[in-house]
């Protein structure tokens, strides 16, 4: 949802200033720029599509250099990706330039008004509004015009700023949408996320929200919207540069897939003492958990997705109602939550624009909330009561995997957790769960081990226009995952399927040009798997079975290609099923020549409704 940069300092902010974009392409893709000040005024370079084409244009050009400068990566939302609408944008004066990361609810009656006063519009873009409003209150004072200018807004964001009559200052705004700030010697540096900084400073502040920050190359300080001084929380982030590199791999897409048995590790493992778990920040007594009437998990996407596995093993573990809901459905549909209610939200960047208010909203009926989240200090992170981190590292490919397992390893933990102290879980029971997690490296190691067999499956269907995922119970959940991850990065259409549910209309469109992929690992429910795969199989559809070692043999039969998965404690498959999902979308979305990592309309970070 856009990336902003800004840099100040004695030296040259460009390169930083693309390096740091190049970091935050994944969070939009449609056209980019940078502005810098430099002899008195505001130059600015921006061009429609990928960043490569700035680049281009700034290789041999000695000459736009500057120690100030902000920088934008778009994913449009007002106003379609051209040259006029790409980011920085301009006030009339010609002083202030500004990039933006949100939208302006009420732009359209700012427009208006400031039309009214003779003020002259380029793009169709939300944020000019808001320059040509600080230009038409600027006296002289921009710390006072930034001040005076977002009262008047109405709406998310976070604002990179710089005007020619103070090239010492770089102004930062935060409403509803990401923004850090940077520090290093001689030179300090605004971001949307912190992979962008990496190469320069592993000190960073998050600025928390309605903070202005005014930075110079010395320091910085912070004000709230009034513009009274506020405290500033420096914290040091141990991800190494490396970790948002590609290095040897061809795509983040693929080494985020094989960097899964490290993340779960590192997520899994410091919980896990002996036989059993440590949350140590999990301030939950037994009274408040027995007096819950339920539990809800929020989310979006392939978090959700998390959730929808998370309902089948938490009422299994906990015997208590869990409800999952999108965020952006939960939010606007009178949820009946109250103080016996815990929420749990689960977001990988931790700044989702429907996951937050849905946060808040859980918090303003009374309920406590427990969130799951990989990005340290971000919005959903600090605004929980509780917050368990994914230790997932950075996660650059736009369609989530390690984040997925990591969030899903960790819910495992949670419903483990507030089993036991409900004593509803047996000694057994809990014990043999642990051990499976504490296996999961391991065995999802082997599945990757076996990465090239279904790449030579991908290669005889990925020309396929058509695929269904079909599963029951939990690998219906598993399912959702795989069918989402092959739409976004190959646009194949696909569609997850309760197995059980497709001869009540869907099963007409199955025929010789389909591909179905069936997940079938639960003991209890084999059988009906195999029914529903002939049925499948009777309408001329190629199938591909996902199982587990113990019924490979019986399953083989009936397949045209067969994947297995290490057989482990039942309840924990899924973290090990949605691998080959992972692999099978990946090789299909390189076989159709997609790009990988930035696919089509999408970007990360939502955070915007
Ligand atoms: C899909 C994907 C998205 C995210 C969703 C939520 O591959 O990555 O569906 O899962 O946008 O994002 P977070 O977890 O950051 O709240």
């Amino acid at each position: 949802m856009c990336g902003i940069v800004g840099c100040i300092g004695k030296g040259n902010a460009v390169p930083f200033l693309i390096q740091g974009l190049e970091k935050l392409e994944y969070r939009g893709y449609d056209s980019s720029g940078i502005a810098i000040y430099s002899n008195g005024k505001i130059r600015v370079v921006k061009k429609q599509g990928h960043l490569k084409v700035i680049k281009e244009i700034l290789k041999d050009n000695n000459d736009f250099c500057a120690g100030l400068g902000i920088g934008h990566t778009r994913w449009a939302t007002h106003g379609n990706p051209t040259d006029i609408n790409a980011h920085p944008h301009v006030s009339a004066c010609g002083k202030i330039a500004l990039v933006h990361n949100g939208i302006i609810e009420n732009y359209i009656e700012l427009k208006e008004e400031l039309m009214k006063k003779g003020f002259l519009f380029k793009s169709d873009t939300d944020t000019e509004v808001i320059v040509q409003l600080m230009s038409s209150l600027y006296e002289g004072d921009i710390f006072q015009t930034v001040k005076n200018s977002i009262k008047k807004l109405q709406g998310s964001f976070a604002l990179g700023i710089i005007c020619a009559d103070n090239p010492d200052t770089l102004i930062a705004v935060k409403k509803d949408s990401p923004l850090i700030i940077g520090t290093s010697e001689n030179e300090n540096y605004i971001a949307s996320d912190i992979p962008a900084l990496l190469s320069k400073t592993d000190t960073i502040c998050r600025l928390q929200e309605k903070q202005i920050a005014l930075i110079n190359s010395e320091g910085f300080k912070l004000y709230d919207f009034e513009g009274n001084l506020s405290e500033k929380k420096l914290t040091v982030i141990n991800w190494s540069i490396d970790a948002a590199e590609k290095n040897q791999y061809e795509h983040f897409m693929l080494k985020e897939i094989m960097e899964q048995p490290r993340a779960i590790k590192d997520t899994v493992y410091p919980r896990i003492e002996g036989k059993s778990l440590k949350l140590d920040n999990l301030n939950l007594s037994k009274e408040y958990l027995e007096n819950l009437n339920k539990i809800c998990i929020v989310a979006c996407g392939s978090a959700y997705h998390v959730g929808c596995i998370a309902k089948y093993f938490m009422e299994l573990l906990i015997r208590k109602p869990v409800e999952i809901d999108l965020a952006s459905e939960f939010r606007y549909r009178s949820p009946i939550v109250d103080e016996n209610t815990l929420v749990i939200i689960i977001s990988q960047s931790g700044e989702t624009a429907d996951s937050l208010a849905a946060l808040r909203e859980s918090k303003r009926l009374g309920a406590r909330v427990i969130s799951i989240v990989n990005v340290v200090g971000s919005s959903i992170a600090s605004e929980s009561d509780y917050v368990l981190y994914t230790h997932a590292g950075p996660e650059i490919a736009v369609a989530t995997t390690k984040a997925y397992s990591t969030q899903l390893a960790l819910m495992y933990i949670l419903a483990l957790h507030i089993g036991k102290a409900l004593n509803k879980i047996s000694d057994e029971k809990y014990e043999s769960i642990i051990e499976a997690l504490k296996n999961l490296p391991e065995n999802i190691e082997k599945i990757l081990e076996g990465k090239e067999e279904i790449m030579s499956i991908a290669k005889n269907y990925y020309y396929y226009e058509k695929v269904f995922f079909i599963g029951r119970n939990v690998d219906y959940a598993v399912c959702m995952e795989g069918s989402l991850k092959l739409k976004e990065i190959s646009y194949i259409h696909s569609e997850a399927y309760a197995a059980g549910e497709l001869k009540h209309g869907t099963i007409s469109l199955i025929d010789k040009n389909t591909l179905v992929i069936a997940i079938a690992t639960q003991e209890k429910l084999m059988d009906k798997m195999i029914s529903n795969v002939r049925e499948v199989k009777a309408r001329g559809a190629k199938i591909l079975f996902l199982t587990t070692e113990k019924y490979y043999e019986k399953l083989k039969p009936i397949s045209d290609h067969i994947v297995s998965i290490p057989q482990t404690y039942e309840t924990v498959l899924p973290s090990l099923s949605v691998i080959p999902m992972q692999l099978m979308s990946y090789y299909t979305a390189k076989f159709r020549g997609c790009d990988i990592d930035k696919p089509r309309n999408l970007a990360k970070s939502v955070t915007v409704e």
